[in-house]
């Protein structure tokens, strides 16, 4: 531990590993944003109420304004920068785009995140489904229509 309470972590973000000294308490998406400079992740409530801030940990979504970066010691996280490496990830970007299922945006990383969550575990959701798992993320332009059209063309449905 160093003098100010950083100890050395090694996360692995979008493939790539990142030696980083960090206060252990720190939520993830700060070392994101600050430190690795990946800005896609949003800070919205902070409080584990809007989803703007989630990333893929292991294929699930995970809420990094809440969770220490020392939970994350060695796991795989993606963020929404890295998320097209995969096929489901790339789908859903996609989909996204061509239903224009953005305004302002800031939802959007941690929409899209959800998205390849939910298709990654059910690849041919129904739409009760979809929307379970959107539910956790808000978007004050109003969008989410256009985001459960783009989540059921990702599926293919
Ligand atoms: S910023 Fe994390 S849930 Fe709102
Ligand atoms: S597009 Fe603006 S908050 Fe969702």
């Amino acid at each position: 531990m160093g003098a100010c309470g950083a100890v050395s972590l090694t996360i692995r973000v979008n493939g790539q590993s990142h030696e980083i000294a960090s206060d252990p308490d720190t939520p993830l998406i700060y070392v994101l944003r600050d430190e690795l400079k990946l800005k896609g992740a949003k800070l919205g409530c902070g409080l584990e109420q809007c989803g703007a801030c989630a990333v893929l940990v292991d294929g699930k979504a995970v809420l990094s304004c809440v969770t220490a970066v020392e939970a994350f010691d060695g796991q795989d996280i993606t963020t929404v920068e890295g998320i097209s490496a995969e096929e489901t990830g790339r789908r859903v970007q996609a989909a996204f785009v061509e239903a224009s299922a953005a305004q302002c945006g800031y939802c959007t990383a941690g929409l899209v995140v959800a998205a390849t969550a939910l298709l990654t575990e059910t690849p041919d959701p129904d739409r009760e489904t979809i929307l379970a798992a959107l539910t956790p993320h808000l978007c004050r332009c109003g969008s989410h229509p256009r985001v459960v059209k783009a989540v059921q063309r990702a599926a293919g449905s």
